[in-house]
Parts: C-alpha cells; sequence; structure tokens
C-alpha cells in the first residue's frame, strides 16, 4: 500500500553541486540541487535558483557560472554553501578552497572538484519561486586522475554526492548495471567479464 502525499518536490536522487559565481577577485558560491541537463547538443543545462540568493544576481548580471561536482570530501564544503550567504562571507576563502581560473567564463572554477562545467546563461525562465537559468556547458574539465589511458571517464571513481530527501549520499563505486546492461548480449557479457 501507498500513501498520497501532498504535491511536492519529492524528487530523488539529486545532484549536489556547487555553483560558483563572479571573477577571480569577487567571486561566489552557492549550493544547488535543482539541476539537471536538458541537451546534448549543444550540451545544456540548467540552475534554479531563489531571487533572494546572492548568486542570482550575480550570475543574471554576468551571464555565466561553473558547476563544480561534489566529492564526500568537499561535502561539508557543500553544506556550508548552501547555508550561508555570500552577502555575509567570502566562502572560497572561509573554507580553504582555490580559484581556479576557467578557460571560457570568468566565474572561477573549485580546483578541488573533479570535475567543473563552464555554463554561458542563454536564457532565464521566471517562476513562482525559482529563476530557472538555462546555459550551455562550453567547456568542461576532469581531474585527469580519474581518466584512464583510453580517455575513458570513471565517474565511479570520484566517490561523488547524491540528494535524496534532505540527506547526502555517498555514490560509491558499487556498480549496478550500466546505459543498456538490461539487454546486452551474451557475447558482450562474456566480453565484459573477461576485463
Ligand atoms: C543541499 C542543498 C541544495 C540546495 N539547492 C538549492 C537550489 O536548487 N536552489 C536554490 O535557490 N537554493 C538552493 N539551496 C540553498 C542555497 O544554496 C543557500 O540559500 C545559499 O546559502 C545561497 O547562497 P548565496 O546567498 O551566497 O547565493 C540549497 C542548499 C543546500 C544545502
Amino acid at each position: 500500500m501507498k500513501i498520497s502525499s501532498k504535491p511536492g518536490p519529492l524528487m530523488a536522487p539529486l545532484p549536489t553541486i556547487m555553483v560558483s559565481s563572479g571573477d577571480m577577485e569577487n567571486s561566489n558560491i552557492l549550493t544547488i540541487a535543482w539541476s539537471g541537463i536538458i541537451n546534448s547538443d549543444p550540451p545544456m543545462t540548467y540552475v534554479s535558483i531563489k531571487k533572494s540568493r546572492f548568486s542570482h544576481d550575480i550570475i543574471e548580471k554576468n551571464g555565466e557560472f561553473v558547476i563544480n561536482l561534489t566529492t564526500t570530501e568537499l561535502a561539508k564544503a557543500m553544506d556550508f554553501c548552501g547555508v550561508k550567504s555570500g552577502r555575509d562571507i567570502d566562502k572560497f576563502s572561509h573554507l580553504g578552497l582555490t580559484r581556479e581560473e576557467g578557460d571560457i567564463v570568468k566565474a572561477p572554477m573549485i580546483a578541488e572538484a573533479p570535475v567543473n562545467l563552464e555554463c554561458k546563461v542563454t536564457e532565464i525562465k521566471s517562476f513562482p519561486s525559482h529563476d530557472m537559468f538555462i546555459a550551455e556547458i562550453v567547456a568542461v574539465h576532469i581531474d585527469d586522475k580519474y581518466v584512464d589511458e583510453k580517455g575513458a571517464y570513471d565517474y565511479g571513481k570520484m566517490d561523488l554526492v547524491a540528494f535524496n530527501h534532505g540527506k547526502y549520499y555517498r555514490l560509491r563505486r558499487e556498480e549496478i548495471g550500466f546505459f543498456g546492461y538490461s539487454i546486452m548480449k551474451p557475447k558482450t557479457a562474456k566480453r565484459r567479464r573477461k576485463k
């Protein structure tokens, strides 16, 4: 039996990304769970930000931001960036995070994050509680620790964090399948077992 609940944004798991904005001198970070991918070519994403957030106006003015993926090691910093405002504190300095220059956008990347996605805003859609910043991913940086000799990325090794109804969970290296495994041919299964 299932109970019916009041309609709410009860989607899970969600990402816990650290979104950096501003420039190398004046920068900020806020934590975002309401984000996702909306197009593959060009690669496009969105972040939904409340109008009251300090980051909201910075991103609206500059039209760019960086998505930094969060690892277990960064989880406390990620939580802090989601409860303290850049109006009152320089979160980069307070947390001892390193600002790293991107290739295209002025917003600094977080050097300690395993993946940085430089994003340029293409459209802002206003909703009653949040503004949705739709953006193109214009450059991607991945720590070479997670790239093998064939150039494949191993996200399983990153120990990323997911937001699951108010709590943070590790995405540890316990693979339970892969894209398309439900219909793989016995030949493919054999080849993969050999690896
Ligand atoms: C796990 C987590 C997820 C969050 N997701 C969002 C979000 O999707 N959108 C949003 O506007 N605020 C979100 N917040 C709240 C902001 O990160 C928080 O209000 C932050 O202090 C704003 O920082 P700023 O004022 O420096 O921009 C989230 C906070 C946490 C801890």
